[in-house]
């Protein structure tokens, strides 16, 4: 699946050429963020809709300033790559996907297009076979010996991810095939979920307050690319089989036959499915679906219509990569209207004021939706969406469903547009909205109770504390009872202990768990550490970076205060780590800025121990610890790979010379690192000799 494109963009006009380059970076940063989150992680945390005016904004200072784009440009990059920590497979046969047809014409269009490449004259009967599209994860099985040997994800089509293992998991994968079977065959398919058992996981997820799944198919990626299996293997994935990769066995004839021969050897294919001997009866299934979708087990977006005979197939081939002799038919994206009974306005960790709709509770696609996520003010305004209104939801698969637009003929008389409050309706404080930002902020900073809880909460998140039995509630019960108003506090919360087991809700048994369980953390690490300060922009990749660059929490923390003059020898190496550009450094620097801010590092260093960064090179080499400079075109190995090998053996590669730099490595051309170098005394190396320092030579 990839994300939906829209053209409407907006007006760049105005800016001057510094604050489009500006703005041209932080938005590519953002898009590389959220098609992480999206791609490799399955967890996006915007909207479609909230993503595409990211990329439309992008677009639109593209268009203008195409001299300006930054390194990463996302209009030349499709999706993401293969997130790291899978090995790579690649595909004997590539993974394609298929072009989408919306309306009845379409498949009219398909299907003449079909006769006229084949020359078919009319009389000639044209045979699909039709099934559901279930809207999942799509992966290649390869069997050798009628063993399962390897499994991968689709990835960029040429190459996938290695899951194997979480393959293994799936109950309807199986790991024989019955016989008689060929020496090699690659089973593709769909992984996927159960609606039932998504719902269940989210809840679980909710309970143990952990982020959740927007969609069954993120629900099932995020299963899938699990890096430990023993996760995939607590999730109820189910596969089915629709086509081929590579194959050694007896040729087919049709797509009827691959689907018998398939489920012989032990799959499940998708059901309900029908061969069709005319246009008139692939439509007819389709709308016959369509309402009867919600009756399946599962989610389906569409049905798919593949031309059955094998040999009319071939001869269509593809074009680009989708095949001539398949089209998926999308069902329109479920809607249903109620009332928007109130307007809200949740506060974040940073101080983001969103815009909530309460909805009078309504079913769309199957599920009771209660309220809707309304993105910003721009997005309010330019719905015209006020309280009271009668409005238009759409869920597309997704849970959380979008408001798509209002019925002003059913709009009360005395409506009114709805204000975007100038203060945090949590804490009172002035709220301001950046220039060229959608976001509206509080500034109540740490006065701010739901910027505190928020916080806390990302604090003591999976990915920085992991503090398990602090969740939600419990954190917003004990700030408000004033037990917890620092993330230090909760080390102290031991003190408590008599007045937390005469809680309600909570014995002396769980209390004791709770308090093992922040105990058990007062040693961490210093990348973790440093994403749970949640400093704006700064997630669990920066942090890593930073530890990674730093080393010491000392270390790091005074290289920030130094930072924070403009222009020091510390901005510059903040501002040349590799991925942190002015933006983000210019966001760390803000945060040691404030004074509360060091109190808080203050004072969790009287409880905790935050260990250094570890490289994970084994063992200690020549070069770990050392601080090294690239500069100049290298010939044997690319910059990059030079930096990934740096940091692989355990080195610190940075942007720019200073005289805590350990080495400098100097290729053809170099200016005035390798200058600069020589005038602080810095051992510099030529390429051969840095390769020899790296053992490859
Ligand atoms: S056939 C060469 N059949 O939808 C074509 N795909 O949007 C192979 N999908 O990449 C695909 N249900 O991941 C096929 N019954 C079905 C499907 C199906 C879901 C997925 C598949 C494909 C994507 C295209």
């Amino acid at each position: 699946m990839s994300r939906k494109k829209t053209s409407a963009a907006a007006d760049p006009a105005g800016l001057t050429p510094i604050e489009a380059a500006a703005e041209m970076a932080h938005l590519a940063k953002q898009i590389a963020h959220h098609d992480r989150l999206y791609h490799q992680k399955d967890a996006p945390e915007i909207s479609d809709a909230a993503y595409d005016a990211l990329r439309n904004r992008y677009r639109a200072l593209h268009e203008q300033f195409p001299h300006l784009a930054p390194k990463d440009d996302p209009e030349k990059r499709v999706g993401a790559a293969p997130a790291a920590g899978f090995s790579k497979v690649a595909h004997a046969v590539p993974m394609l996907s298929l072009n989408n047809a919306f309306s009845d014409e379409d498949i009219e269009d398909f299907t003449a297009r079909i006769r006229r490449f084949l020359n078919l004259p009319d009389d000639e009967a044209l045979a699909f076979m039709a099934e559901p599209k279930i809207d999942g994860l799509s992966a290649s099985l390869r069997y050798e010996g009628g063993k399962l040997v390897q499994a991968a994800t689709r990835g960029d089509g040429t190459t996938g991810e290695n899951i194997t293992a979480n393959v293994r998991t799936i109950k309807n994968a199986p790991h024989t095939l019955h016989k008689p079977h060929p020496d090699v065959v690659e089973i593709r398919g769909e992984i996927f979920l159960n609606r039932d058992d998504f719902m269940k996981l989210n809840k679980a997820r909710e309970k143990e307050d952990e982020a959740l799944f927007a969609n069954p198919r993120n629900a099932a990626a995020g299963s899938v690319r699990q890096l430990d299996s023993s996760i995939s293997a607590s999730r109820p994935l189910r596969f089915f089989a629709y086509a081929l990769g590579e194959y050694s066995g007896k040729p087919f004839k049709t797509q009827e036959d691959i689907r018998a021969q398939v489920k012989h050897w032990g799959f499940t294919v998708n059901e309900p499915s029908r061969l069709c001997a005319t246009t008139k009866d692939l439509l007819g299934y389709y709308h016959e679906l369509e309402s009867k979708r919600h009756a399946l087990p599962f989610d389906i977006d569409g049905v798919v219509y593949k031309l059955n005979r094998l040999d009319w197939q071939e001869r269509l081939g593809f074009i680009s990569r989708a095949p001539r002799w398949a089209i998926a038919h999308k069902f329109a994206a479920e809607q249903a209207e109620t009332r928007l009974n109130k307007i809200i306005i949740q506060v974040g960790r940073t101080g983001a004021l969103t815009p909530v709709a309460e909805l009078e509770p309504v079913t769309v696609g199957g599920v009771v939706v209660s309220r809707a996520t309304l993105h910003n003010q721009d997005e309010i305004e330019r719905k015209d969406i006020r309280e009271g209104d009668i409005v238009r939801l759409q869920r597309a698969g997704d849970v959380i469903p979008q408001v798509i637009s209002v019925d002003l003929k059913q709009r009360p008389k005395n409506s009114k547009p709805f204000k975007f409050p100038t203060h945090c309706p949590e804490c009172g404080s002035i709220a301001v909205r950046e220039e060229g930002m959608a976001v509206w902020r509080c500034t109540g900073g740490l006065i701010c109770p739901a910027q505190a809880v928020e916080r806390l909460r990302h604090f003591t998140s999976r990915l920085a504390f992991n503090i398990e039995g602090l969740g939600d509630e419990r954190i917003m019960e004990l700030w408000k009872d004033k037990i917890i108003h620092s993330p230090a506090d909760i080390f102290r919360l031991h003190r408590h202990r008599k007045a937390l087991e005469e809680r309600e809700r909570l014995g002396e048994k769980s209390v004791t768990k709770l308090l093992d369980a922040i105990e058990a953390r007062r040693t961490i690490s210093l990348d973790r550490f440093i994403y749970a300060l949640g400093i704006r922009q700064v997630g669990e990749a920066t942090a890593k970076l930073l530890a990674r660059h730093y080393r010491t929490l000392a270390n790091w923390r005074q290289a920030m205060m130094a930072a924070r003059k403009e222009d020091s020898e510390a901005w510059h190496d903040l501002d040349n780590i590799e991925q942190v550009g002015p933006l983000l450094a210019r966001d760390i620097v803000a945060f040691f800025e404030e004074k509360h801010n060091r109190d808080v590092l203050d004072d969790l260093a009287k409880e905790l121990t935050v260990g250094d960064f570890e490289s994970r090179a084994t063992g200690s080499t020549q070069i770990s610890g050392k601080t090294i400079v690239f500069t100049g075109t290298l010939a044997k190995m690319g910059r990059s790979e030079a930096k990934a090998k740096a940091e692989s053996l355990g080195a610190n590669v940075s942007g720019s010379v200073s005289s805590k730099t350990d080495y400098v490595v100097v290729g053809e051309d170099a200016g005035s690192k390798a200058k600069k170098a020589k005038e602080l005394g810095v051992k510099i190396l030529n390429e051969d000799e840095w390769l020899k320092l790296a053992g490859d030579q």
